[in-house]
């Protein structure tokens, strides 16, 4: 394998993809007898040693339950749980740590805004505005909160390169709408939204707008502040912390007025069975003993993306799927599903006759992994009218020389298939 360091013309030379990828245990294995190539990094990226090595200290010398022991062990665990809201505060440039609330997942933090945020403002007869090319996760939560209040779920819409309408949504900010959710990158057709103009176009019509970054977190700086989004979604995994830990970030004044989304330890201030009174932020939303090795782990992560450097991850990445996507489309019977002109990172396409749940197969023989199918954005299939995708999707220790073998595998499958 090599590195992209010598490829002329790259703004990423030197960037030692080939040395970063030593950080990465788990990718130095055969599969099939084939070397790994790991192109599923939005499903989930691996995780560097120093992650690993933080999860374990943390069970083998301070594992203890947080906020609540005034013994030594607790008081490590709290300590560290705690610097590392501080270190998420600063890595998306949050004003305060307690605009930092730990969850499950992006999925959990979105359902929190949909339950807490929305089952209070949002009433009969009123909209949610998602986009065309969220997530389930960005479209459930919020039709669940429809249903039960009798509101409508209405949809910005996206032209064939995968971008949005901005006219269209422009129309849709009326008075019924009670907010605007909308990805940051799409996890399907990689397009990186204009969140900025989005949400300054929200605000206009005094509309708060909740982003999902799950997508864009392990590519691009994000600044909420910037920003000025309301709420942002994120989750650890993908951007090489582990799983079962994620962000919503939320401004003060919005969490501060918002219901508990889950009652029970560590959300109160005082129980009785008369009345409970809530604990102040971000305790009221972290109900019951949090994923601690998780939140740890996540603060190793966020230590190494800034020791790799986010701009630099950014350009390289940016370098191989511009380098991926020229290649493939010199293929006969190849259609890039999403087009736009600002993308991360995510390589999707359809191949004439053959359904990529064949093609994720072969691949896999070939020690490639990719996802197939609809990458639970089926309204995203039923626009394209496709059934399913093929998805390559890029992490930092990625080089063009895997490119360069799915690009063979790409080859090898049409041989199978012609
Ligand atoms: N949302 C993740 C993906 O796009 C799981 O694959």
């Amino acid at each position: 394998m090599s590195t992209t360091a010598n490829r002329v013309g790259s703004v990423a030379v030197g960037f030692d993809a080939v040395g970063f990828s030593q950080d990465f245990p788990a990718l130095h294995q055969l599969v099939h007898g084939k070397p790994l190539v790991y192109l599923d990094n939005a499903a989930t990226s691996q995780k560097p040693r120093s992650v690993i090595d933080a999860i374990t200290r943390f069970y083998e010398e301070d594992c203890s339950n947080i906020h609540r022991g005034v013994h030594l062990l607790s008081e490590r665990a709290t300590k560290a749980y705690e610097e590392v809201r501080l270190a998420v505060q600063q890595f998306i440039h949050a004003a305060r740590p307690a605009e930092v609330i730990f969850v499950r997942g992006t999925t959990e933090a979105i359902n929190l805004v949909a339950q807490s945020y929305g089952r209070t403002h949002v009433k009969t007869g009123d909209a949610v505005l998602v986009s065309a090319m969220e997530h389930h996760s960005n479209i459930v939560p919020w039709q669940i909160l429809c249903e039960e209040k009798g509101s409508k779920l209405r949809v910005i819409p996206m032209n064939d390169r995968g971008e949005l309408l901005l006219e269209e949504y422009e129309k849709l900010l009326t008075p019924e709408t009670k907010l605007v959710a909308v990805a940051h990158v799409s996890n399907v057709l990689g397009t990186v939204n204009p969140v900025k103009q989005i949400i300054r176009m929200a605000h206009e019509y005094g509309i708060p707008v909740l982003v999902d970054g799950a997508q864009a977190v392990p590519h691009l700086q994000v600044d909420v502040q910037d920003l000025d989004c309301d709420f942002y979604a994120f989750s650890g995994h993908k951007m090489y912390g582990p799983t079962g830990i994620g962000i919503l970030y939320g401004k003060k004044r919005l969490l501060e007025a918002m219901p508990p989304y889950q009652g029970g330890g560590d959300m109160i201030s005082s129980v009785t069975f008369e009345k409970t009174t809530y604990n102040s932020l971000p305790h009221k939303f972290e109900a019951g003993t949090p994923n601690i090795s998780g939140v740890i782990g996540l603060g190793a992560a966020i230590k190494y993306l800034a020791r790799v450097g986010l701009d630099n991850v950014a350009t390289h990445e940016h370098d191989l799927l511009a380098y991926a996507t020229e290649q493939i489309t010199r293929f006969s019977g190849v259609r890039v599903i999403g087009t736009a002109q600002a993308k991360a990172a995510v390589l999707s396409f359809v191949l004439d006759g053959i359904h990529p749940h064949d093609i994720g197969t072969i691949l896999d023989h070939e020690g490639i992994a990719v996802r197939t199918g609809h990458h639970c954005a089926q309204p995203v299939m039923q626009f394209f009218g496709i059934p399913a995708t093929t998805r390559a999707s890029f992490a930092l220790y990625n080089t063009e020389a895997e490119v360069d073998v799915l690009l063979r595998g790409i080859a090898k499958v049409q041989e199978m298939f012609a």
